[in-house]
């Protein structure tokens, strides 16, 4: 398949980053639960379980859904009547979402930039992003559309890669990430572009929690929480909208 590996630090990057995950779309699942050991779904359980009280009527957005996982977790913790949304920039990674569910209860799918959310103001009352962060061209841009769809005292709920912290164990992640996780991936991704090179690369070029924290609280939201997991290879960051 056609494409260039993306380039982490480049402001230019949606394109290649839309087909590199489309052209890794038919294996991504199996190579998440492989790559990260199962880890991956542990991961996304802790987002669900950090979302908000919500009452029939409300919605939910899982953006940069990729083929469904986040969205099936949610789906399972929804109260029912509440009512469940998912997007992606990539077609390829969103048309698996419906196979992952009772016919009827997928989630409705709309096919869109998180740069330019194709909803209204204040709508949703929960928005999650699931290791789409770091892909969006302007994490920024990304964060303030976010805080312009989330309902006053909605919540916003990010994982994410990250640096890991501690030396003796990042020097072993980094073996890892940046050596075994590249080679085991071009071997069973069945795509030319590098997805698993630039994985690494790109959350290392990405901003700490910190830096993370603060790009939240400059879109008006108010960070509850940084949670580590995998002395802090990934982080959970819950912000809420201030409510009026
Ligand atoms: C690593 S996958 C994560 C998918 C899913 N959330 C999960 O947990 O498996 C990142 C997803 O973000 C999407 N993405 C990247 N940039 C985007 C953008 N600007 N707008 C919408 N989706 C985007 C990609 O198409 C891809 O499906």
């Amino acid at each position: 398949m056609p494409g260039t590996t993306p380039d982490p630090r480049s402001p230019h990057r949606g394109r290649a980053v839309r087909g590199m995950f489309a052209s890794i779309a038919p294996r991504y699942d199996r190579l998440n639960r492989l790559l990260s050991m199962g880890l991956d779904q542990r991961w996304r359980a802790a987002l669900v379980r950090s979302l908000p009280e919500l009452v029939p009527g409300q919605r939910v957005l899982d953006l940069c859904a990729g083929t469904g996982d986040v969205a099936q977790a949610l789906h399972g913790a929804l109260p029912s009547g509440t009512v469940l949304h998912a997007s992606d920039f990539c077609e390829e990674m969103l048309k698996r979402t419906p196979a992952k569910f009772e016919p009827g209860a997928a989630p409705r799918l709309t096919v869109g930039d998180a740069m330019a959310l194709p909803y209204a103001d204040q709508g949703f009352q929960a928005i999650s992003v699931a290791f789409g962060l770091r892909n969006i061209e302007s994490p920024q841009v990304g964060l303030a559309e976010m805080a312009r769809v989330l309902a006053p005292g909605g919540r916003l709920l990010i994982l994410e890669f990250s640096r890991p912290e501690r030396k003796i164990f990042s020097a072993f992640y980094r073996f890892y990430f940046f050596r075994i996780l590249p080679l085991m991936g071009r071997l069973l991704s069945g795509s030319e572009i590098d997805a698993y090179r630039y994985l690494p690369e790109s959350v290392w070029a990405f901003p700490s929690p910190a830096e993370i924290g603060r790009e939240m609280e400059q879109v008006g939201l108010v960070v509850r929480e940084q949670r580590r997991f995998l002395m802090g290879a990934v982080v959970l960051h819950v912000a809420d909208r201030v409510a009026r």
